[in-house]
Order: C-alpha cells, then sequence, then structure tokens
C-alpha cells in the first residue's frame, strides 16, 4: 500500500484504488514548502479535528480535486458553511462502507476547536479497514487504554501515530500505544513542524527498534510501501 508523507499529520495512501488524504495541512507549514497543494487529488479528504494544522488546506483540495470529505459531524457543518458539498460526517464509535473499505471513527484525547472559536465536536481518529489493508490513525491524542480495542475491530498492517510530544504523545507513549494495537510497523507523524514539538528522532527510532518495533519516518513528499 503506498503512503505519502505531505508534512506534519498530513499524508496520503491508496486503497483499492482511491486516495485517501488525511489532515491536509501543506501551505502554512515551512517544511513542506516543496509540495505542491494543487497537485493533490484526492479522492476523500479525512480530518481527525479542527485545529488548523490538521485542515488548514481542505476547502482549497476539496475545490481542486471533488473529494468527499469524511470528518466530524460538527467539522462537516463548520465546512459546508463554507460551501463545501462533498462531505460524510461521522459520530465517535460509529463507521460506514465507503467504495474502497470501511472507516470507523474512534476516540481521540485532545481538543478540537477552530481557529475562529467554533466549537469542532470531539477529537477523533480513524480505524480503517478494507480488503487490501487495515490500518488505524491515531490523530492527535494522548495515549489511551482506548487503543486496547483496536485489534478488536481487526488485524493492522500499520498505525500512524504521533511522536511529537507537548500537544499529544511522545514517542514512548506511541510506542505504548503500538503494543495496545498489536501492530508492529508504525508510521510516526506531528512533529518537528513546530519549535514546541521538535524531537530527537533517532532516539526516536532507537527506541522503537530496540523493543521490536519499527517506526517509519519517511521525508516529506516521499511514497514508502506499507
Ligand atoms: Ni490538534
Ligand atoms: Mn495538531
Amino acid at each position: 500500500m503506498d503512503f505519502t508523507y505531505y508534512g506534519h499529520a498530513c499524508f496520503e495512501v491508496k486503497v483499492n484504488g482511491k486516495k485517501l488524504l488525511f489532515d491536509p495541512f501543506i501551505t502554512p507549514n515551512p517544511l513542506a514548502a516543496q509540495i505542491d497543494v494543487n497537485a493533490i487529488r484526492p479522492d476523500y479528504i479525512l480530518i481527525t479535528h479542527a485545529h488548523s494544522d490538521h485542515i488548514a488546506d481542505a476547502i482549497t483540495i476539496e475545490n481542486n480535486s471533488g473529494a468527499t470529505i469524511i470528518a466530524p459531524y460538527e467539522i462537516c457543518n463548520w465546512l459546508q458553511k463554507q460551501g463545501i458539498k462533498k462531505f460524510h460526517p461521522l459520530g465517535i464509535g460509529g463507521k460506514k462502507e465507503f467504495d474502497f473499505g470501511t472507516v470507523k471513527m474512534v476516540v481521540a484525547h485532545h481538543s478540537s476547536g477552530f481557529q475562529d472559536g467554533a466549537y469542532g465536536g470531539s477529537s477523533s481518529g480513524f480505524v480503517i479497514t478494507s480488503t487490501e489493508a487495515n490500518f488505524y490513525y491515531s490523530g492527535d491524542t494522548a495515549l489511551t487504554l482506548d487503543m486496547q480495542l483496536i485489534p478488536k475491530y481487526a488485524k493492522m498492517d500499520f498505525v500512524v501515530l504521533p511522536i511529537g510530544d507537548n500537544f499529544t504523545m511522545d514517542y514512548k507513549d506511541a510506542f505504548s500505544a503500538a503494543e495496545m494495537t498489536g501492530c508492529k510497523k508504525v508510521v510516526g507523524v506531528h512533529y518537528n513542524t513546530f519549535d514546541y514539538i521538535k524531537i530527537d528522532t533517532e532516539k526516536a527510532s532507537k527506541y522503537f527498534t530496540d523493543n521490536g518495533i519499527a517506526l517509519l519516518l519517511p521525508a516529506i513528499g516521499e511514497t514508502i510501501n506499507v
């Protein structure tokens, strides 16, 4: 399965021929200056919560691509007010089948207010199950025992977790999260973008490897096979 990293917590995964883009935040990210946001044409845009570092380019990319946005109910409402017409709202614990597979919205322990003060509902994570592969993207979150539920839904082929600390889990908590999911392959996101979340990636990688789990840290713009 192709996984393309666009920096921060933004990535695209190709599932059964459909392109799923997560948490679009590219143009405000100086580390992603080489990425042409207008060249990104997903079929779906999945948004975990309302913070600008997860939603900044959602409307631009939706307008360019005609993608369907999958997001918490309150975020869909907010997007509708901005003129977005193709969206599918989900609530925590709910799932829906799409043409690529099934999306289940799961618990994340984090806040979710819009920059303009609007209420974004609960912060969320996603479990994607499909005939091709299964994966979990936690979104911004603390480590939580709820993650023990993930392997009950399906065996995960890979999980995408924040490792940058300060606003979310650090890499050690992300390791514990991976253990709970029973998955041995982690893609680390949400690190190094801002001073608050600068980390020693060598230390993080070594911690994972020493304890038997792979931590993949693709370069911005890089596509890896997961
Ligand atoms: Ni956030
Ligand atoms: Mn964030």
